[in-house]
Order: C-alpha cells, then sequence, then structure tokens
C-alpha cells in the first residue's frame, strides 16, 4: 500500500533584510495509514515550516509531497485546498477557531464545505464533540471555553471529515501536563478510530515517546529518534 504521505528532498529558505535562513536542507519522511508519529526539534528548528508544507499551506523551494501519490506541493492553491479537504486535518498550535461561532459550529465547518447536509454534518460533529468530553459545551464559543476544551474543539475539527492525514502542531502547547495528556490520549484515540495516520509536531519528550515513532528536526533534516536532551517543558 502506497504511504498516506511521502516528503522528499524538501528545502526550505526564508528571505530576509537581515539575512536568509535556511530551515530545511532535504527532508525525508514517510508516513503509513493509521501510524503515529511525533516531531521533536529546538524552539526555530522548523517544525511548523514543515508541517505547513506538509499541508500544502506553504511552498517549498525544492523537493516533493506526495498525499497517497498526489504531489501537493506542486499544486495551485485552489488545488491544494481541494486536496487538503478531502484528505487532510490541520491542528494549529493556537486553535484558530472561529471566534463568532459555538463549538458545534466550528467543529461541522469541514463537513458544511464538503457539501454534507447540515442535519448530518451537526450529528457527527455533535458526536465527535461528546467523544472528547464536549457535550456540555457545543453551544459556547471559543471566547467562553478552557484553552484544553478550545484545543479539543479544534481537534474535533480537524477529525470530522475523517482525514486519512492529521497534521497537529504542537496541538498540547499552551495546556498543563495533565490536561496535555489527557488531550493527547483523546486525539490518539480519535485519530485511531478514524484511521487516520497523525504527525506531530510537539516540545514534549514525554508525549514524543508515546508515539508510534518519533522524528527530531536538528539542522534541515529529520533524524530518526529523539536526539536532544530531555527538558521538562511541555
Ligand atoms: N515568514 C518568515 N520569514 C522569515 N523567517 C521565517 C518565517 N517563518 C519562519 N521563519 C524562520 O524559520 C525558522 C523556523 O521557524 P518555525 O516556526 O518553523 O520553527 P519551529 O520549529 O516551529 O519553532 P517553535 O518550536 O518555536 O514553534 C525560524 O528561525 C524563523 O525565524
Ligand atoms: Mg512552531
Amino acid at each position: 500500500m502506497i504511504p498516506i504521505l511521502v516528503a522528499r528532498g524538501v528545502q526550505k529558505r526564508f528571505v530576509h533584510p537581515a539575512g536568509t535562513v535556511k530551515v530545511l536542507k532535504g527532508v525525508e519522511l514517510a508516513v503509513q495509514r493509521g501510524e503515529f508519529v511525533a516531531i521533536v526539534g529546538e524552539s526555530g528548528a522548523g517544525k511548523s515550516t514543515l508541517l505547513q508544507i506538509l499541508a500544502g499551506l506553504e511552498p517549498l523551494d525544492a523537493g516533493e509531497v506526495l498525499i497517497e501519490g498526489e504531489n501537493i506541493a506542486a499544486m495551485n492553491d485552489d488545488a491544494a485546498a481541494r486536496l487538503r479537504n478531502r484528505k487532510i486535518g490541520f491542528v494549529y498550535q493556537f486553535h484558530h477557531l472561529v471566534p463568532e461561532l459555538s463549538a458545534l459550529e466550528n467543529a461541522m465547518l469541514p463537513l458544511l464545505v464538503q457539501g454534507l447536509r447540515e442535519d448530518e454534518a451537526r450529528k457527527r460533529a455533535q458526536a465527535l464533540l461528546a467523544e472528547l468530553g464536549l457535550g456540555a459545551r457545543l453551544f459556547h464559543r471559543p471566547a467562553e471555553l478552557s484553552g484544553g476544551e478550545a484545543q479539543r474543539v479544534a481537534i474535533a475539527r480537524a477529525l470530522v471529515a475523517r482525514p486519512a492525514l492529521l497534521l497537529a502542531d504542537e496541538p498540547t502547547g499552551n495546556l498543563d501536563e495533565r490536561t496535555a495528556e489527557h488531550v493527547f490520549a483523546l486525539f490518539r484515540e480519535a485519530a485511531r478510530r478514524a484511521g487516520a495516520a497523525v504527525v506531530m509536531a510537539t516540545h514534549s519528550l514525554k508525549l514524543a515517546q508515546a508515539a508510534d515513532r518519533a522524528m527530531t528536526l536538528a539542522g534541515g533534516v529529520l533524524i530518526a529518534g529523539i536526539q536532544m536532551q530531555l527538558s521538562e517543558n511541555l
């Protein structure tokens, strides 16, 4: 079976008046369906940049990103957005929920974009939110939720359309350790049930160790394992 995600020779530099920064220098990655991969690396190593490139949200300078064989990096914005909508869920570090919408409406959005009927979208979003422990928060807006609750809504939104690939940029980054572990467990379970492969950037070496496979982004390339000093920060 072809991997859900293959990145080959991914290079990216940012040109800035203060000097050009070469962030990615030939990233190689292959992720199989159902696999849970954690990416660690120092602040500024390029984890967010890499995830954005894998989702086709940011252009690359060289290389390719194949989503079930389709090179999202070579597509125009519309085609990339369509592919993303069909196959990828993205969890931002700071949830990026729509502030005017309720938890339920936020979680329904990807299904409505896909053209699903509203009552069907509502039913599915509601069931997933309930599974994530938010059954009593459906009609709260993001500002009326705790950080962990908002993060779980963002995870529900990323999972609701049952994407084959879930990309998560520090989904537990702004949570305390206990909530982070709880959210991580829910996230993992929901991804497993939906049959999604997960690539998660995290500062938590503890969570990274709990993944099927951990990789370290350092010097612009991905290397196998956790290749950095253990620190306590999440
Ligand atoms: N738009 C941009 N223009 C110029 N430089 C950028 C831009 N975006 C990111 N960078 C640089 O690229 C490097 C990698 O940034 P990135 O956000 O990918 O790191 P990160 O590994 O996610 O860090 P953190 O753990 O702090 O979230 C940083 O040094 C940053 O200064
Ligand atoms: Mg980052």
